[in-house]
């Protein structure tokens, strides 16, 4: 029974507040014990990404250095005018369009994340049909509504500008790299080297979870300014069911129910399919480290998508919260406009049936969020942006 709720053994109540009791027992205090693990788990992760055993140059500076110039350069695309840059700045900001435009004039069909933290990911792409940072990075380029390259037009741009710091780190020039597989693999692996370093994750956030949870340990939790936004986030919004741990997000699919009627409806029940038969993927012969844990955690998804068939239709990455205010408008759609919008989203429990594809997560219900609650809400999203990098 809430607190708010009326006493329904008027008997009983009569009883216990002759007994000086209320009948409604007070709200269990914030946090509990379970709360505080999920608190701690929230705040600064470790300075760097962790290891990437797939991409043995993922932490080597010459391939980063390498990687910055790659991204940032227009002459990879066919029209000569898109880089990773057009869509996505070394700063994290994406487009402010719901889509992006790519070669020709076309548009892609989603909304473009951040880069920033994108090292700390495994699934990559709003339905995770890249299973790793490198070889995300040849889905825009070969895409033909993004950069619209190919391995021919890669090697001649290589050969041009690049051949020399090519050859110091794979051994041949760009020229004499005839597996055209190998020489994508390259370069997605000099792009993740390069997007490893884009680590942003001290926010005004961190500070705020380190200081409540001080305040908590004395006792003092609902003095602390941060109380009722961390508690909207962790016991009443249930947003840390899925945006938890260092990144803010569990890093697996979800359907929390977003309007989307086009053919990305599906998420993650389309996509894994072929990037579980990629040669690509992380446990193909393009890895450096294609067996143990890689191809177990690709195994794990291919049973999932068998025994959790309903819970992956329609599910999409949960993004990290981190710098979301660099990346607005919102979801894979882009079609939520403010992270005011967001949270009228989760507050009625996403879309209504019918405006999207599968069956919403468990976690997603009407919320009834008081306005206090919602604006807590918000300023907490907005505090989990950082300054510099
Ligand atoms: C025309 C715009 C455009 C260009 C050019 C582009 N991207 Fe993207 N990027 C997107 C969009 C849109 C998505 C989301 C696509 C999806 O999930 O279907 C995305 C997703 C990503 C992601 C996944 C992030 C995550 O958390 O899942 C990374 C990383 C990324 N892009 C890096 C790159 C790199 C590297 C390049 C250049 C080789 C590049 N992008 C070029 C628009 C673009
Ligand atoms: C069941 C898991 C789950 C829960 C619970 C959840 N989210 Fe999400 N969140 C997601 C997923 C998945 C997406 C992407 C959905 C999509 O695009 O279709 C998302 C997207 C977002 C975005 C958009 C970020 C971006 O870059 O576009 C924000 C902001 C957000 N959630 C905040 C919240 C808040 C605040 C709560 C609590 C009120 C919450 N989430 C609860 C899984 C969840």
């Amino acid at each position: 029974m809430s607190r708010h709720s009326p006493c329904r053994w008027m008997l009983a109540g009569a009883l216990l507040g002759s007994l000086g009791l209320s009948c409604t027992p007070p709200e269990e205090p914030f946090p509990n014990q379970d709360e505080l693990e999920v608190l701690q788990s929230l705040h600064t992760p470790s300075a760097l990404p962790p290891k990437d055993p797939t991409n043995k140059y993922g932490d080597n500076p010459a391939a980063a250095a390498l990687g910055l110039r790659l991204f940032n350069d227009p002459g990879l695309s066919s029209c000569g005018t898109v880089s990773c840059k057009s869509c996505h700045d070394g700063e994290g900001r994406s487009v402010d369009t719901a889509v992006a435009q790519g070669c020709d004039g076309k548009f892609t069909g989603r909304n473009p994340p951040t880069v920033l933290n994108a090292g700390y990911s495994t699934w990559f792409m709003w339905d995770g049909r890249a299973d790793r940072l490198w070889n995300q990075a040849l889905l825009p380029l070969l895409s033909p509504l993004e950069m619209n390259s190919n391995a021919g037009l890669l090697r001649t741009r290589l050969s041009e500008g690049y051949a020399e710091e090519y050859r110091a780190l794979f051994g041949k020039r760009p020229s004499e790299e005839t597996d055209d597989n190998q020489l994508l693999a390259h370069f997605g692996k000099a792009i993740a080297a390069y997007e490893r370093t884009l680590n942003r994750h001290d926010a005004p956030f961190d500070q705020d979870v380190r200081r409540f949870l001080a305040a908590a340990e004395a006792g003092k939790a609902e003095q602390d300014p941060a109380y009722l936004g961390l508690k909207t986030f962790v016991r009443k919004g249930q947003c840390s069911a899925c945006h938890k741990g260092p990144m803010l997000s569990d890093d697996q699919f979800h359907n929390i129910g977003v309007k989307d009627l086009g053919e990305g409806q599906r998420g993650v029940a389309v996509a894994a399919t072929p990037m579980l038969d990629w040669p690509f993927n992380s446990a193909g012969p393009y890895s450096d480290a294609p067996g143990g844990l890689e191809s177990a955690r690709l195994q794990r998804l291919r049973s999932d998508l068998n025994e959790k068939a309903s819970e992956l239709e329609g599910a999409y990455k949960t993004p990290t919260l981190r710098n979301v205010q660099l990346t607005a408008p919102y979801m894979h759609t882009g079609e939520v406009k403010t992270l005011e919008d967001v949270i009228e989203l989760y507050d009625k429990g996403g879309e209504p049936v019918g405006n999207y594809a599968g069956v919403v997560s468990v976690s997603i219900k009407p919320l009834e969020l008081t306005a206090e609650e919602k604006k807590a809400l918000l300023e907490l999203l907005e505090s989990m942006t950082g300054a510099g990098k």
